[in-house]
């Protein structure tokens, strides 16, 4: 981006994996960048292991699972005077051997609330901060995953995401509702859905505001980063494994530095500048290393299950 001044960028999850080289990458480009984390200690180690330099960057507490955590962000981060070029939604969690749901302090499924609801209330009000900006260039960016889209084949092992009619979101999805869908508690599913419900909100943040405020929206999978904390709480041996699977076997595994640069190149890069796109670095659809623009899953394109969630996320974050 051609400014004058620095520019400000926001990403969620900055701690560890996509999010800690993500931030690094986009310091050694000028920017100053803000860590959204929910762990403010391991966060300034983790800055520190990766030499960012002390004033490429600052460290605010928040935690995506709790809504009123992610309004005193907004609040702390429009009392420090700065201003917002850039957000980028990075934090997750995955909790593949959960056997009960886990909650967040609102009584919602935990993996939902913070990959999407958490996000989507921080979306909403730093909209606010971005459209502010006098920046000719503003960016939101959400990390996807190949996992939500079954015509990939990442996507079809099962379960598949499915957000169904979202009618465990129009009830309230609060004990004893534990999925979007209102079925049975499945937590590969609900991290998969997350991801849906995550596509769905940049596609919609660009049919509601891209036209009217030049902000531009976009997912992007970074590949397959197999060996990152994601998968901390997996089996110890899928944690081996996986990483020489997607290495030697399917040609997906990037590295996390890599991924943290094409997290840096989609907020920072003027090839990026297209907005309502999922960009991917598919491992079988890699040209020369180039992403492409790729269709998102059949539900993540369905306009009138984007403004079902939307409007379904709205009550359950205490927008509408
Ligand atoms: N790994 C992959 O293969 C892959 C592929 C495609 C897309 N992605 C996406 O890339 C993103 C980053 O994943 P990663 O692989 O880098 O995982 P990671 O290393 O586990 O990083 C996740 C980050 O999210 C933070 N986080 C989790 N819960 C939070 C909460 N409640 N509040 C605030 N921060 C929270 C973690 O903080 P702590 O350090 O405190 O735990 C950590 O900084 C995710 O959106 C994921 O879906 C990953």
């Amino acid at each position: 981006m051609e400014q004058n001044r620095q520019s400000t960028v926001i990403i969620t999850g900055a701690s560890s994996g996509v999010g800690l080289h993500a931030a690094k990458a986009l310091a050694k480009r000028g920017w100053n960048v803000v860590m959204a984390c929910r762990d403010l200690q391991k966060a300034k180690k983790a800055a520190e292991s990766v030499e960012m330099p002390e004033d490429s960057y600052t460290i605010m507490h928040i935690d995506l699972g709790s809504l009123n955590s992610v309004r005193e962000f907004v609040n702390n981060f429009r009392a420090s005077g700065k201003s917002l070029d850039a957000l980028v939604c990075n934090a997750a969690i995955y909790m593949p051997l959960l056997k009960q749901p886990l909650r967040s302090p609102e009584g919602y499924e935990l993996t939902v609330a913070t990959n999407h609801l958490g996000h989507f209330l921080l979306c909403n009000l730093m909209l606010e901060d971005l459209k502010k900006s006098n920046a000719s260039d503003r960016r939101l960016v959400i990390l996807g995953t190949v996992t939500h889209n079954p015509d990939e084949l990442g996507g079809k092992i099962p379960p598949r995401p499915d957000l169904g009619n979202l009618d465990g979101f129009a009830a309230g999805f609060k004990e004893p509702i534990a999925m979007i869908d209102g079925k049975k508690f499945e937590p590969v599913k609900a991290y998969k859905d997350s991801k849906v419900c995550n596509v769905l909100t940049m596609r919609e943040l660009h049919r509601r505001y891209h036209e009217s405020t030049g902000i531009v929206f976009s997912c992007l999978y970074p590949g397959c980063v197999a060996d990152t904390p994601l998968f901390r709480h997996h089996y110890p041996l899928f944690q081996k494994l996986f990483p020489l699977f997607q290495k030697y076997i399917t040609g997906g595994y990037v590295s996390q530095e890599l991924a943290g640069e094409r997290v840096a190149a989609v907020v920072a890069d003027p090839e990026y500048r297209q907005s309502g796109v999922y960009w991917s670095w598919g491992n079988r659809q890699k040209k020369n290393g180039k992403p492409y623009v790729q269709q998102v899953s059949p539900q993540a394109r369905d306009d009138e299950k984007a403004k079902r969630m939307w409007e379904l996320s709205e009550k359950l974050v205490g927008l509408a």
